[in-house]
């Protein structure tokens, strides 16, 4: 009866089991727990019936046994001579009939004993089942429980010691993971296999969700393999998650398939099979012209047709490149024809028209168009209808650069948009712009951006859109910081608000084409406005730069061999990426061309600029200048300011004290070549004064500045510079903000801490 009772137990206590983890297991798990009792307790019923049978025979063979007497030595003859039938031994146990008596056999196999009586042996000592599976001892032999749940393993079950030694029962674990439906777990979702159970995990690399919402194929670019983008393209991951894919320097396509880009302007030199317009054979395969201007539409650029508008003149004959004119008429005899002349009777060189209406400065009695002629208008070139003057000096606010200071003459003697009389020239956090009319005076913040209009820039403002939830703090942070949305809506939950889900500064371009998604002021790459800084303004020794703007302000073309000087975009910059082709369209000369970054004012920029060849310049005064071919990165710092002074200094390959610091150059110490596209990609974060450079012909980058840091300028206007040279085409230009410092800052920092 002991092992009833053992039974009981063992049930009672995997019945704790099953209630001590309702809470926790899962439906599936109490029904194997409930299966599993139901099984102990068809094996306890079929154990009682057994023990039941056990008793009643025991029972019996002693009443017959005190009848009949077993012993071979009678004591008394009378009585009767034992015999094997009824059957004295162990049921199944072979009877003997001997002179003597009877004998009894061996007890079955299982039990032990003498053969009249025999008890039991109990397998279950030699542990024949998995630990923690029951062992039921049966009479005779044993039997194994089902193995546990999330494992697997035969159902032992046998006779005798010597059987349960040999034949153990050894339970598998069950990999559920390896099952049709990924173990029970979302599709796509790691599943890992546990002892006797399994975990379902993240979405699996290239997925994204989780268990409750399912893993869907990411969007996503992954490593190189598993990229969808072109084996020569670049796979960029946009803030919303979505991919795009952009063909790699020296390469030109839809980012899915790119072909050879020999000039670098973004248009492939074949045709690929793609329906994107860069995919369209480049109409000028060597020479950059990323708008692919085409005024006689014979499918060859402007840029390389000889006679681009196709009426049998050719250019450098032409006084109306791009307009068919055989007649050549020129009323006003500037360089220009009547039919191209936007002021045909006054001669305007320059060509300039203010508000775009077609009609020349030189000849529009309202050069800004906003309805208040020009000898009337107190700003001619800036609309102001509301003609507001504060200091009274009769130049409208809003072109007075001090609008608080009389000042008629306008002088800005150092080209930062700052009248003389109001600049002070005193900027604490060296981003370009004087304390006074700093936003955030004491941070670093060249783009002075300021959504709200309040005054205080967003650099400085703990609630750059003025919706009551400040950017950062609680009950913050806002889920769209620049677009007030005091309701925070964020119908999908995913940490953006509606409002700003695509938009995020609510400049009507989208966060994929806007080149600065954090910033409502700058959305496209454009330099169509642009300021003209002459850097020798003084001397003759050569004309002034002529800048010719294409493709929407994204090329520039300069076209004169003149004095130093630099066409400068009006929007400032902190971080910033800024990358551009560089092409020499000609033969003629050997001089300066390049980009400037950070620019303050006509004293205070970053310059790249690269020479053909070797050679002095040709004025000695004030000092003697020697210009080195090869690449170089300057920081000018001048404190004379545009003149002779700059002019030797720029064009001299060294430090000049006081006006310009040579941070590094291209050890190659190699010239550009002729008509030659060259493509470089600049990173700027003036925070922490990093600047790299790297320089590419073709696909191949030839020159690389590594890490250079410098903070003379924290940040500022971008632009292009020339000196000398004639016929430069600076294409495909593109600019990005960018604040994110590149992974190598941190490698450089730890070993300049090391040093
Ligand atoms: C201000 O400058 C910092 C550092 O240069 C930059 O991280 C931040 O984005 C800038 N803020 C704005 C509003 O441009
Ligand atoms: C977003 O800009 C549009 C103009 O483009 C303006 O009408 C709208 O009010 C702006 N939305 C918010 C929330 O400021
Ligand atoms: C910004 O710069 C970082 C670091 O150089 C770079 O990884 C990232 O792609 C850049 N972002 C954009 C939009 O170009």
């Amino acid at each position: 009866m002991w092992r009833i009772v053992i039974f009981i137990s063992a049930f009672s206590c995997s019945s704790q089991l099953v209630s001590g983890q309702m809470g926790s297991v899962r439906e599936s798990e109490i029904v194997n727990q409930i299966k599993g009792t139901n099984q102990a307790l068809v094996e306890i019923k079929e154990l009682l019936k057994q023990q039941i049978k056990e008793i009643i025979f025991l029972k019996n063979t002693v009443m017959e046994c005190e009848a009949c007497g077993m012993r071979g030595d009678r004591p008394d003859p009378s009585w009767p001579v034992p015999s094997c039938l009824p059957n004295p031994c162990y049921p199944g146990v072979k009877c003997t009939e001997t002179a003597g008596g009877i004998k009894c056999g061996l007890c079955p196999n299982g039990l032990f004993g003498n053969g009249t009586h025999c008890t039991d042996v109990d397998e279950c000592v030699v542990d024949p089942c998995n630990p923690g599976v029951h062992c039921i001892n049966t009479s005779p032999g044993f039997r194994c429980g089902p193995c546990p749940t999330g494992y697997t393993g035969p159902a032992v079950h046998g006779v005798g010691l010597s059987y349960a030694t040999a034949n153990k029962q050894v339970c598998r674990d069950v990999n559920e993971c390896e099952s049709s439906n990924n173990g029970g777990c979302v599709a796509n979702s790691i599943c890992s296999n546990t002892p006797g159970s399994f975990r379902c995990g993240p979405c699996k690399p290239g997925f994204t969700g989780d268990q409750r919402r399912g893993c869907q194929a990411e969007r996503a670019c992954g490593d190189r393999q598993s990229n969808p983008c072109h084996e020569n393209a670049e796979c960029i991951t946009h803030r919303d998650g979505t991919i795009a894919c952009s063909c790699a320097v020296g390469w030109a396509g839809n980012g899915y398939i790119c072909g050879p880009d020999i000039d670098i302007d973004g248009f492939p030199d074949e045709k690929l099979q793609c329906p994107e317009r860069t995919c369209q054979q480049d109409n000028c395969v060597t020479v950059p012209n990323s708008g692919q201007e085409d005024a006689d539409s014979d499918g060859i650029g402007d840029a390389c047709d000889e006679d681009a508008d196709g009426d049998g003149i050719f250019n450098t004959e032409d006084n109306c490149v791009l307009v068919p004119n055989v007649n050549q008429r020129n009323v006003d005899q500037d360089d220009f024809g009547d039919s191209c002349d936007n002021c045909r009777l006054i001669t305007n060189n320059d060509q300039r028209d203010t508000d775009g209406d077609g009609k020349g400065d030189a000849c529009d009695d309202d050069i800004d168009g906003d309805g208040i002629r020009n000898i009337l208008d107190n700003c001619e070139k800036v609309p102001n209808m509301d003609q507001r003057d504060r200091d009274g000096d009769n130049v409208g606010d809003a072109c007075d650069s001090c609008p608080n200071v009389r000042n008629p003459d306008q002088l800005d003697i150092d080209n930062d948009l700052i009248g003389d009389p109001c600049d002070t020239n005193k900027d604490s956090d060296g981003d370009g712009h004087q304390d006074s009319r700093d936003n955030c005076p004491a941070i670093i913040n060249s783009s002075q951006l300021d959504t709200d209009h309040d005054g205080l820039g967003d650099e400085c403002d703990d609630d750059d859109d003025n919706d009551g939830i400040p950017d950062l703090l609680p009950p913050g942070p806002d889920n769209c910081r620049l677009i007030p949305n005091p309701l925070q809506e964020d119908s999908d939950g995913d940490g953006i608000g509606n409002i700003c889900e695509h938009d995020f500064d609510n400049d009507t371009v989208i966060d994929t084409i806007d080149v600065c998604p954090e910033n409502a002021e700058v959305t496209l790459t454009d330099f169509r406005a642009y300021q003209t800084v002459v850097l020798d303004p003084e001397g003759d020794a050569q004309i002034d730069p002529n800048w010719v703007v294409l493709n929407q302000g994204r090329e520039i073309v300069q076209t004169m061999n003149s004095d130093p000087g630099l066409a400068v975009g009006y929007t400032a910059f902190n971080g910033v990426d800024f990358e551009g082709t560089f092409h020499v369209n000609t033969a003629t000369d050997d001089d300066y061309a390049g980009f400037i970054f950070g620019y303050q004012d006509s004293s205070s920029f970053y310059v790249v600029m690269w020479k053909q060849v070797e050679q002095i310049y040709w004025q000695a005064n004030p000092f003697r200048a020697v210009a080195e071919p090869g690449i170089q990165l300057k920081a000018v710092k001048s404190n004379t300011g545009p003149g002779e002074n700059l002019r030797n200094a720029l064009w001299h390959t060294g430090h000049t004290p006081d006006q310009v610091k040579l941070l590094w150059k291209d050890a190659r110490n190699v010239g550009w070549k002729d008509k030659t596209s060259y493509r470089w990609f600049l990173q700027h974060r003036p925070q922490e004064g990093y600047i790299r450079v790297r320089f590419y012909e073709g696909p191949r980058m030839v020159a690389d500045t590594g890490i250079i840091i410098d903070t003379t300028m924290r940040g500022g206007r971008l632009g292009v510079f020339c000196f000398s040279q004639e016929n430069i085409i600076w294409a495909n230009l593109r600019y990005r903000c960018n604040d994110t410092l590149p992974g190598d800052f941190d490698t450089y920092r730890a070993q300049q801490i090391k040093l």
